[in-house]
């Protein structure tokens, strides 16, 4: 994938590293074995390494780093290869996609890269099922993470971390004891760039379908130095090992995104005024809504955009308790169709895994036509919608909120005539769903990764004059 010329790497700064840097450097001229033996990048990583260079987390976590291996358990971190809707979507989709379709050959290896670094770089692919329990189940690990050195080319994507595995963790300190292993010093773990490595992703037709580090760094967090870690892996004074002293300053391994509830609520501030207070039957009243994404260091929503659904729905409620829902007024920019919930079918593109190439595909949104989606249009080669990144080759909109950013939604409601007299009270909700409710019911994923999490709500109220 990267030529080796243009590759830079960034390394932990021990002379012990250097000197056997220093020492490898001719050997690479000589011996192009001795390349991949110093850590390849990206695809030309496939196979380098075994298992057994590894140590397993259990190892890592049981009598020494408690608390860490503990947090890690409950994130997606130690979830990336065994979680359902991964499962479903590398063996069901992707697979037998790869297997049909040439163009998208090299996913059935490259999932893995990130999903489950150590079945990749042990060759691996495709790895047993989560329930014959192999070191793929490992996911991403303590080892995956603490023996990279650097990355490869200028912009981290695909996996092109560069592992090193041996005696050597890599880690925030080099001060301290530790009778496993060496502690080094890394000046990369600690940045973005480590994160993009696997936080960014382009797919065989070359689009960037996974961009939180490249969303990061082009907004306000980026310019203030607040890196991904201020968010996700917070800082508390404590122990970093069982045995060791309390660090002021001890990385949380807290990974908490879209799958913890808590994470998400609040991330956008709603609230929603009308234009006039008082109104007959007959007369428009305009309502603004305005979202303030307060919360995230990239858009909202991130990642795996293709899988979420952020929408907002406005309702009425009038005096007597009749219910009347606003359709959001369309501003018509570009590609606005997307943005905007309707009864029509998408994803046809799951059908080639399947082998129907006929498939009439699912509903595209599955939820009240008229409502405001925040989302990115991921479009396969034949333009269709697609769920599938693997298989995007553009996109049709980016109407994502910008972290820091304040979007406006007018709703213009005509009170209709039989409206009851006396205070009608209109309701904002921004509802959150990890991934689009009709996809899930077709493959048959696990109701928790369609349940609706509530964002944030807002209401105000007018008087319906007689
Ligand atoms: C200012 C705080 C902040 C910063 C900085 C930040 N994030 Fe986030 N991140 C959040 C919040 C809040 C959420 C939860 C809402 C959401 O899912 O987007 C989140 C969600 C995520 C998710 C889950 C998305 C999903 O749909 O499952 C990932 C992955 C993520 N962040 C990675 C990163 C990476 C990588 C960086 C650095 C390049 C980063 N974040 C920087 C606050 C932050
Ligand atoms: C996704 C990558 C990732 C995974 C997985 C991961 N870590 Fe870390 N770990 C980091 C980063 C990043 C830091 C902080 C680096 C910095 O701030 O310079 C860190 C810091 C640490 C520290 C030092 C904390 C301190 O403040 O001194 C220890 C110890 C540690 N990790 C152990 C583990 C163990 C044990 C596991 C598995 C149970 C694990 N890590 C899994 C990325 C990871
Ligand atoms: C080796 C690849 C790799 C590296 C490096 C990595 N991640 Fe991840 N991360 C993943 C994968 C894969 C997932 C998706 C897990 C899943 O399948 O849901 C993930 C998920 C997440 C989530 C989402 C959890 C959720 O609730 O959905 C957050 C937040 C996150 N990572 C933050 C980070 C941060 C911060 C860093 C850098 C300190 C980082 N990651 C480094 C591979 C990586
Ligand atoms: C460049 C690294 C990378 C590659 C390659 C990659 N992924 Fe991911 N994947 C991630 C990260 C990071 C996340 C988490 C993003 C988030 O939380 O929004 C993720 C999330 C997912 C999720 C959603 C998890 C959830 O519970 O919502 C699924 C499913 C998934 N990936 C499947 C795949 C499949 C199948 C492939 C191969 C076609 C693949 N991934 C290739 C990094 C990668």
């Amino acid at each position: 994938m990267h030529s080796r010329q243009d590759a830079k790497r960034i390394y932990g700064g021990t002379a012990r590293t250097r000197r056997a840097l220093v020492w490898a450097a001719p050997m690479l001229v000589v011996a192009a074995a001795a390349l991949t033996a110093i850590g390849a990048a990206g695809d030309a990583a496939l196979g380098t390494r075994s298992y057994d260079d590894y140590d397993t987390p259990e190892y890592c976590g049981t009598s020494c780093h408690v608390d860490i291996y503990r947090q890690w358990r409950q994130s997606m971190m130690s979830e990336a290869f065994t979680h359902h809707w991964d499962e479903i979507e590398y063996f069901d989709l992707a697979v037998p996609h790869a297997e049909r379709d040439e163009n998208v050959a090299e996913v059935k290896a490259g999932c893995n890269g990130c999903h489950t670094p150590l079945a990749f770089l042990a060759g691996d692919v495709v790895p047993k099922r989560p329930s014959e329990n192999t070191r793929a189940n490992e996911s991403v690990s303590c080892e995956v993470c603490h023996t990279v050195v650097g990355f490869e080319g200028d912009t981290p994507f695909n996996f092109n971390w560069i592992s090193e595995p041996g005696d050597n963790k890599q880690g925030p300190r080099s001060t301290g004891e530790s009778p496993a292993h060496e502690m080094v010093k890394s000046e990369f773990l600690g940045t973005a760039e480590f994160c993009g490595t696997c936080h960014n992703e382009k797919s065989p037709y070359g689009a960037w379908v996974k961009s939180t580090h490249l969303e990061w760094k082009e907004g306000p967090y980026a310019a203030q130095g607040v890196i991904c870690h201020d968010c996700h892996m917070t800082y508390a004074p404590a122990q970093t090992a069982s045995m060791g002293p309390v660090h002021p300053d001890a990385r949380q391994h807290l990974f908490h995104g879209g799958h913890d509830k808590g994470k998400v609520r609040g991330t956008v501030e709603l609230r929603i005024h009308p234009d006039i207070i008082e109104a007959e039957p007959g007369e428009p009243v305009k309502f603004t809504c305005a979202l303030f994404n307060q919360k995230t260091g990239h858009n909202f929503p991130t990642g795996s955009v293709e899988d979420r659904l952020l929408w907002l729905h406005v309702e009425a409620v009038d005096a007597v308790g009749k219910v009347y829902h606003l359709p959001v007024d369309p501003k018509g920019f570009e590609g606005e169709e997307y943005t905007i919930a309707a009864n029509v079918l998408a994803y046809q593109d799951m059908g080639i895994a399947r082998d129907k190439p006929d498939f009439a595909g699912v509903q595209r949104d599955g939820i009240p036509v008229g409502d405001r989606i925040y989302r990115q249009a991921y479009l396969d080669p034949q333009g269709r919608m697609t769920i599938q990144q693997w298989n995007t080759k553009s996109f049709a909109v980016d109407y994502r909120l910008g972290p820091r950013e304040t979007k406006l939604e007018t709703f213009t409601f005509t009170l209709p005539d039989d409206v009851a007299p006396g205070e009608l009270t209109v309701t904002a909700t921004l509802n959150y769903q990890l991934l689009v409710k009709p996809v899930a019911d077709f493959l048959h994923v696990p109701e928790e990764e369609s349940a609706v999490t509530v964002v944030n709500t807002h209401a105000t109220s007018i008087t319906v004059l007689p």
